[in-house]
């Protein structure tokens, strides 16, 4: 995706705001790299990939100005839920004012959407959710459950295929699932997902032309 220097910044200032948490940061940089390893499987072409990785960068950008609540110890109450579930929006409205933006806007807004029209922000479901959008519904999800969190270690990768397998035709839309299944050695053999911090080399050069 040729990015205009308006559209260009708008990203930066995004994720420069983003590294006030350095969790939300590093797990949205490896989410736009296992996004891109799916897509290229899937088919989609440079610019479509390009839009779903820059989208899966920015998807949490509305956590920011709710840390607070997304941070919390324990468990949110169904107020707090709420407000962590409108992070869909918040980033979605600042996008869409960028005309250029619209694409990325709309994965934004759905990227919580599952498969069977249980998710959020409005519950649609299967293909009327936009494919960048359930791309980035399995990416999320991968690299959350091999993220070592303050409350638990990494889900061991058999677990993890399992989880994803399993929600295929659930949460998630099975052609996505699918195409992960070629993926899953090379991210096991060469992918530290769970040490964020230092992606490798490859996928950091291949992060900065989508970024350029
Ligand atoms: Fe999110």
């Amino acid at each position: 995706m040729e990015l205009s220097n308006i559209s260009k910044e708008v990203i930066e200032k995004l994720r420069r705001e983003m590294g006030k948490d350095s969790y939300i940061y590093n797990h949205s940089a490896r989410v736009a790299d296992i996004v891109c390893d799916i897509a290229e499987k899937f088919g989609l072409n440079k610019e479509e990939i390009a839009t779903v990785q820059i989208a899966a960068l920015v998807c949490d950008y509305g956590m920011i100005p709710i840390l607070d609540t997304v941070n919390k110890n324990g468990k949110l109450t169904d107020i707090e839920w709420k407000l962590v579930q409108g992070h869909t929006k918040t980033g979605s409205d600042i996008l869409s004012q960028n005309p250029h933006l619209r694409e990325v806007a709309k994965i934004v807004l759905h990227h919580h959407e599952r498969w069977d029209g249980n998710g959020y922000p409005n519950r649609i479901r299967e293909n009327e959710i936009p494919l960048g959008a359930r791309i980035i519904a399995v990416a999320d999800s991968i690299d959350a459950m091999r993220s070592k969190r303050p409350y638990r270690e990494p889900l061991p990768w058999k677990t993890c295929i399992k989880e994803v397998f399993g929600n295929s035709g659930v949460m998630y839309d099975p052609k996505v699932v699918k195409a992960t299944r070629s993926l899953w050695r090379g991210w096991k053999n060469k992918h530290e997902l769970n040490q964020g911090d230092n992606p490798p080399k490859e996928q950091q050069k291949k992060r900065k032309e989508v970024e350029r």
